[in-house]
């Protein structure tokens, strides 16, 4: 049966880590879903759109990765889409206690669907979207963080006034 795995992320904004997992995750499973969390509590950076604007853009030569939003539990999703493989990244050992918490209370709702890490390409475990984004925020240059269609999207929405 193909098997299809969901990358869930904030990414606020995508980053060449990000762009590393993804294509990492797609030469292991038949398809890749990846799904931009959408959190109306928090604050973003980038909307919804232009986050999902940003991945499709990086993922076009793909047509094996889609990239959705998503609201509420990842489990619903992840059902929802009759997968049973969430991918995660790891950057660090530091990363380790958060993703086992997350992986855990995700396992004991949804015990059918794994969790599968995989790590970052050493050259990009110091990088973050929080990273990125005070980089640019303080005008300096993150070129060498983000593929160019995410600097390019970060510069027409900031340009435009976005808080
Ligand atoms: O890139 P991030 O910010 O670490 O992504 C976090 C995300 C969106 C994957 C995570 O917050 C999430 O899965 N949110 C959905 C809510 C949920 O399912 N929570 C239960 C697990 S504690």
């Amino acid at each position: 049966m193909p098997q299809t795995a969901v990358y869930p992320g904030s990414f606020d904004p995508p980053t060449l880590g990000h762009l590393d997992i993804v294509e990492r995750a797609s030469h292991l499973f038949d398809s890749l879903i990846v799904a931009v969390g959408e959190n109306s509590a928090k604050q973003s950076y980038l909307s919804v759109q232009d986050r999902i604007e940003a991945l499709r853009e990086c993922t076009l030569d793909n047509p094996a990765i889609q990239v959705e939003a998503f609201s509420g539990l990842l489990v619903d999703f992840v059902r929802s889409k009759s997968s049973r493989v969430v991918v995660r990244g790891l950057r660090a050992v530091s990363d380790f206690e958060y993703e086992a918490r997350v992986a855990m209370a995700n396992r004991r709702l949804a015990p059918e669907i794994e969790t599968v890490f995989l790590f970052t390409r050493d050259e990009f475990s110091f990088l973050s979207s929080s990273v990125v984004r005070e980089v640019a925020e303080l005008g300096g240059d993150f070129s060498g963080f983000v593929p160019e269609a995410v600097k390019r999207i970060i510069e027409r929405s900031r340009g435009a006034g976005r808080a």
